[in-house]
């Protein structure tokens, strides 16, 4: 026996519940299959489990996609204060952090279960512990399952699979597999929104300060995020690194400001003026931590008085202090990634609907596709708007 239905859609994450909802809410018999033990594990973890469901200032320039334009439609469509709307009639409390984050006030649990009430007003059924074994495109257009709850069939299928990043939280490769399958093109994926690890002299300078938190302007291929930079036992994280890891690849210069929005030069030649018995370390250790100062000036500036230093001498430190080259060797992957970039070429699918241009029918949202946010809520906001395109267009 084959269950009928009017959509299925695999992965009940963020935006393949919101799909769900969207197509529910229409009328639609809509099947949720999900291989994890509980749907929303992402939601779950998100924003140190208080989920930063999206942010208020979500603008297609926060995304990266080889295509820039396709996820204006979609987030036109659905905007941040759709999703708040939401939140609020869930009666969910919610605070902005900074930035335009958007974070529940008590546990991500909230959003799991606002989306989960959602798809039971619109009859929506959601089934857990379901792995596909195969999924046919029949004769008659109709999409076939095959999974270890029985077989389902239904004239569209949504692809909400997400991305490889977090593989014990349920994560794998099936959206990119059956994209292939049905002879869409998938760009290559690399981890995102990760920390970045150091090796050699850096990894050996600075590993025991693992802990140490610092605002920093990062820099990379000219692109600028200032905010805090955190050194962990394998290199460097912190909102400012995740941010800049998805614009860099290894052998890119990324350069590390490490006394932002001050003017080094004038502050040293003030030192030099005001405070000229002083060593350089203990000065630079008033205004960055301590030990992160006596670092710098153990192994990258030679440390003595400030009368001491040159003018030449003292413009080197300034530059070193506004522009510190730092070797990354890599990331730290998908095992600690927030996002995942690339995937499904978008070339290939509506960016109205999210619907695919070979294969009538057959939908992809979230994460799977090549669009990827930033830090900051922009992720959930892409799945909600993408979710939700492809819900009104089933
Ligand atoms: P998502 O990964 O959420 O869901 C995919 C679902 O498909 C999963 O339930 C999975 O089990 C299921 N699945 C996978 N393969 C399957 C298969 N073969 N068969 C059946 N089911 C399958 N973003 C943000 O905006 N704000 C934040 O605070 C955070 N915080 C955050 C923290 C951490 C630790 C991570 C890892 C990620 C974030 N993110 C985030 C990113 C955000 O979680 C992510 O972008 C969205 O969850 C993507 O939603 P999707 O629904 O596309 O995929």
């Amino acid at each position: 026996m084959t269950a009928q239905y009017d959509a299925i859609v695999i992965g009940a994450g963020a935006a393949g519940l919101m799909c769900a909802i969207a197509a529910g809410q229409r009328g639609l018999r809509v099947l949720v299959v999900d291989h994890a033990n509980k749907v929303g594990k992402k939601i779950l973890m998100s924003g140190g489990g208080r989920c930063n469901f999206t942010n208020t200032g979500a603008t297609p320039a926060n995304y990266l996609s080889a295509n820039p334009h396709f996820c204006k439609s979609a987030l036109a469509r659905y905007t941040p204060a759709h999703f708040i709307e939401l939140v609020e009639r869930h009666r969910i409390a919610y605070h902005e952090k900074e930035l335009g984050q958007l974070f529940c006030d008590e546990s991500s649990k909230q959003v799991v279960k606002l989306l989960l009430d959602e798809c039971a007003a619109a009859n929506v059924e959601v089934r857990t512990h379901c792995s596909i074994e195969a999924v046919l495109h029949v004769d008659n257009g109709e999409f076939r399952l095959r999974t270890t709850q029985g077989a389902f069939s239904a004239p569209a299928l949504v692809v909400a699979s997400g991305g490889l990043s977090i593989p014990s939280m349920g994560a794998s490769g099936f959206g990119y597999q059956l994209a292939k399958q049905f002879g869409h093109e998938v760009l290559p994926t690399r981890a995102g929104l990760v920390p970045l690890t150091l090796t050699g002299k850096h990894a050996e300078r600075l590993h025991d300060l693992a802990g140490v938190s610092l605002p920093v302007e990062a820099r990379c291929n000219d692109v600028i995020f200032r905010n805090f930079m955190l050194v962990t036992h394998r290199g460097i994280s912190g909102p400012s690194i995740l941010q800049i890891s998805n614009f860099w690849q290894p052998g890119d210069d990324l350069r590390l400001d490490l006394l932002p929005g001050i003017d080094i030069d004038a502050l040293l030649q003030e030192w030099q003026r005001e405070r000229r018995d002083a060593e350089l370390k203990t000065l630079l250790g008033e205004v960055m931590p301590k030990r992160f100062a006596q670092r710098l000036c153990e192994h990258w500036i030679a440390n003595k008085p400030l009368r001491q230093y040159n003018a030449p001498e003292l413009r080197g430190i300034a530059g070193l202090l506004s522009s510190w080259p730092l070797i990354a060797s890599g990331t730290e992957g998908y095992r600690t990634a927030e996002v995942t970039l690339g995937g499904v070429d978008t070339d290939g699918l509506s960016s109205s609907t999210m619907m695919s241009r070979h294969v009538p029918g057959l939908y992809f949202i979230g994460e799977v596709v090549d669009v990827t946010g930033w830090l900051g809520g922009y992720n959930f906001q892409w799945a909600w708007a993408s979710g939700h395109a492809a819900g009104l267009a089933l």
